[in-house]
């Protein structure tokens, strides 16, 4: 059994990008992955039962998540738009190859793919989301109440659309 706390993470202010909701999801994704730790009991049968339950509800949050940061990046016009999602789609057919490869026995444990998802969405947050939370900074103005927005686009209609 590899169920170790040290692989457990804890959200920080460090990952904030600046927006609420973004954040929010990064939060929730956090979560999903602890979640995931937890269940990493050993026998490959009940792994494997959990794993088909709960890769569809983070397959599901992934979508909805790189949908709300495509949406708000194509709104606010970020220059690297294009890379990002490209970053977000080859993670998406990763996630659903690696699913396959477990099912079928090729991928070792739930332990795994964990490990996995946790590196590829701290290395994702660090490099690539950091650096549309700058360019948010530098486009965002100060509202009366001291906060942050960046209302010169409409993000709030371009993330309901
Ligand atoms: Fe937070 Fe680009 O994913």
């Amino acid at each position: 059994m590899n169920n170790d706390k040290n692989d457990l993470v804890k959200w920080s202010d460090t990952f904030s990008c600046g927006v609420k909701l973004i954040d929010e999801q990064h939060k929730e994704l956090i979560n999903i992955v602890n979640e995931m730790f937890m269940h990493v009991t050993g026998p490959r049968q009940n792994e494997l039962e959990y794993l088909t339950v709960i890769i569809q509800k983070l397959v599901k949050y992934v979508k909805l998540h790189f949908a709300t940061e495509e949406k708000i990046m194509k709104a606010t016009k970020y220059s690297n738009y294009t890379e990002h999602k490209k970053a977000h789609d080859s993670f998406i057919l990763f996630v659903i190859e690696t699913i396959d490869e477990f099912s079928s026995g090729r991928k070792k444990s739930l332990y795994f793919f964990t490990r996995f998802l946790k590196d590829w969405i701290f290395s994702h947050i660090a490099v690539m989301d950091k650096s549309y939370f700058k360019y948010f900074k530098k486009i965002a103005t100060r509202k009366e109440d001291g906060r942050l927005t960046i209302s010169k686009y409409d993000v709030k209609a371009a993330v309901s659309a």
